[in-house]
């Protein structure tokens, strides 16, 4: 499973090379760079599979979530800090709901621990020996332990306060999405 979960650069990607080359950006990826919205195409993203591009110098993850990895979310409230999403500054309006999205089947968030800021790993195995029997698939913060489930909601009782933040997008096709704007400013 892991294997299927592997993190593919989007069509924006070559924007994770970083420094060195902001003297010689184009006009594109200058503007990419300071901020303007990305157009991601998710066509190729199998369920279960999380790809990775660059928003405002930030990673950004687009999880295509199978059936299954959707059942499991209701499932998980109890142990959750936030589970309604009650804090607003995380989400927008329209990804406030349970699978903090605007379709369910693709989850799109910030990669970026809401601890420290360090950027978590993408677990979506059920039970790993080192996440322990009731892990359900998710995502885990190497620095300090911090743990989110499918929808970027953090766990209890660890140091992380709150959900993972989900960017303004919206889906321009069934298999294109903007990363970058929300769907009433369109
Ligand atoms: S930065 Fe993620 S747990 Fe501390």
């Amino acid at each position: 499973m892991l294997l299927a979960a592997t993190v593919a650069m989007g069509s924006v990607g070559a924007a994770y090379v970083a420094t060195p080359f902001v003297l010689s950006m184009d006009p594109s990826a200058k503007a990419k760079a300071a901020g303007a919205p990305i157009d991601v195409d998710i066509s190729k993203l199998e369920p279960g599979q999380l790809m990775t591009v660059e928003w405002r110098g930030k990673p950004v993850w687009v999880l295509r979530r199978n059936e299954q990895m959707l059942k499991t979310l209701p499932e998980l409230d109890p142990l959750l800090r936030d589970p309604n999403s009650d804090e607003l500054s995380q989400q927008p309006a329209y990804a406030k709901n349970p699978h903090r999205s605007i379709n369910p089947e693709f989850m799109v968030m910030i990669g970026i621990c809401t601890h420290l800021g360090c950027s978590p790993t993408y677990r979506p195995e059920f039970a790993p020996p080192d996440l322990g029997p009731d892990w359900k698939g998710g995502f885990f913060c190497p620095c300090h332990g911090s743990t989110y489930d499918l929808a970027g909601r953090v766990y209890k009782g660890v140091p992380a306060p709150s959900n993972l933040v989900v960017p303004p997008y919206h889906f321009v096709s069934a298999t294109r999405l903007l990363v970058g704007v929300d769907p009433e400013a369109v």
